[in-house]
């Protein structure tokens, strides 16, 4: 059969009828009768499958049996004009090779509807069904226009490192790195862990974004971003949260608050209309199986200019709505998602960024205001995800964020490089971290953030 080039489904759909070509695949189903037989192949590079038909007196018995839903195939024929509904053209098989057979008593992805649930059990064969393939695409798409984005803005990708050994959030939800015998754990004179025996020479972990590398990169390249995958060890078993999740990362040098959040606005709704642009069959496919007003609400996005408010504001609003919240709300407390999705959803109907937040709730980084309370921190709150981007203008003056860190008790001895850039020549800087897989989450409307990434990390479950 290699005489021929093999074309994918994709590009097959789009051609003329009239030549011969040669589809390789695997078998979403197969019906038919005693003369003719239907094959629905599928090569992953569209939503679509191409049809396949068999005329049963040319192939024997045998071959036709073993093509089974999942069975992987070679067929070589001539691609023709469909009268069958739903598809332009269709191979008319001249030759069919089997390269791998899918016992259907064995094989788990049969022709029924299948639950999320049971899908994560099989994270290794999902991605051949349609819904995963669709997501997968959609999140290549993403991936690819995240790039696009920031080099046509003349942004350097700055690649961070993933073992660190400080933490930049201060959350303390760290996953270690060792290469210490954990049976016989080295000690200091102290009776602690004597680190200077660990592989760095001292205590490391994976990183929880790349901030604060991003931030001496754009002391010097001006404007870069990151984009890699963060950790967090948080036992939060939610629809949002994962334990290995990507983050964007841009950080640009001589931007206020302001052009952050303009930064912000507009590189989401890039991507959303990319999405739009590029990703329609796919699109169409989850907005019909899943979310019918998915469609909608990602041009709703893209019209609308996002509020605007401080967490003040935000917080009265939340006080006088009556609503009954399962975490009470007062000024000071961390917005729950319940709370940054009534803002979104009920009280405005769009995305909302939410500024100037409590210093106590967050990273020591952030700018302090001059109210000597809050700081200029920027949540980006999206409907049925909350918030999708975190992000701040920074502390450009030594002496306050030196006094901050001492506050908080932190061991400055981590973060002399960070403060260096504090010490020369420093700038006003701000920049944000976009959660991916929560991109990913609006983009696609699926419910669960384990369905938008391959392999999900999350509590207790590492399988894959
Ligand atoms: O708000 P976060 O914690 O901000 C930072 O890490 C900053 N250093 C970013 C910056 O300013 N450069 O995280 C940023 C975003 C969140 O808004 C959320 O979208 C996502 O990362 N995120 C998670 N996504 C999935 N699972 C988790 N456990 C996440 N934690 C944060
Ligand atoms: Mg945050």
């Amino acid at each position: 059969m290699s005489e021929i080039k093999r074309k994918t489904v994709s590009q097959l759909l789009k051609e003329a009828p009239g030549s011969e070509v040669l589809a390789k695949g695997w078998v979403r189903t197969k019906r038919g009768n005693k003369h003719v037989a239907f094959i629905a192949l599928n090569d992953g590079s569209s939503v679509n499958n191409i049809q396949v038909v068999c005329d049963t007196q040319n192939f024997s018995e045998e071959l036709l049996k073993d093509i089974t839903t999942g069975a992987c195939i070679a067929v070589k024929g001539n691609l023709v004009e469909s009268l069958g509904k739903g598809q332009s053209v269709e191979i008319q098989a001249t030759e069919i090779e089997i390269y791998g057979k899918a016992d259907p008593e064995q094989y788990p992805l049969q022709k029924k509807g299948h639950s999320m649930e049971f899908l994560r059990e099989i994270a290794h064969l999902r991605p051949r069904t349609n819904t995963f393939g669709c997501v997968l695409r959609i999140r290549h798409a993403m991936a690819f226009a995240i790039h696009n984005y920031f080099n046509s803005k003349g942004f350097c990708y700055l690649h961070t490192p993933l073992i660190t050994a400080s933490d930049c959030e201060g959350a303390g939800a760290m996953f270690q790195v060792t290469t210490m015998d954990l049976n016989n754990i080295p000690k200091n004179e102290e009776g602690g862990v004597d680190f200077t025996q660990d592989f760095f020479g001292r205590q490391t972990s994976l990183t929880v974004s790349g901030q604060l590398e991003g931030e001496l990169g754009a002391m010097a390249l001006g404007s870069i971003y990151t984009f890699g995958p963060t950790f967090r060890a948080e036992n939060s078993n939610t629809p949002r949260h994962l334990a290995e999740f990507w983050m964007v990362e841009p950080e640009v040098a001589f931007n206020d608050i302001t052009d952050n959040m303009d930064l912000a606005e507009d590189f989401i709704k890039y991507l959303v209309k990319y999405a739009l642009d590029n990703c329609m069959d796919d699109l169409k496919f989850l907005n019909d199986m899943f979310d019918k007003e998915l469609i909608e609400r990602l041009r709703g996005v893209i019209d609308t200019e996002f509020v605007r408010l401080t967490y003040t504001e935000g917080v009265k609003i939340l006080e006088a709505s009556g609503e009954k919240f399962e975490y009470p709300v007062g000024w000071g407390i961390d917005l729950q998602s319940e709370h940054e999705r009534y803002l979104v959803e009920k009280h405005f109907k769009k995305p909302v960024i939410l500024t100037d937040y409590p210093k106590d709730i967050k990273a020591f980084y952030m700018k302090q205001n001059e109210d000597g309370k809050t700081v200029r921190a920027m949540d980006v709150l999206f409907p049925k995800i909350g918030e999708i981007i975190g992000g701040s203008e920074r502390e450009e003056s030594l002496e306050k964020l030196e006094a901050r860190i001492a506050e908080l008790d932190m061991d400055t001895r981590n973060l002399w490089w960070y403060l260096d850039t504090r010490r020369f020549g420093t700038a006003p800087h701000s920049g944000f971290g976009l959660g991916f897989e929560r991109l990913l989450l609006f983009v696609t409307g699926m419910a669960n953030i384990r369905d938008v990434i391959p392999f999900p990390r999350t509590p207790k479950s590492a399988e894959f």
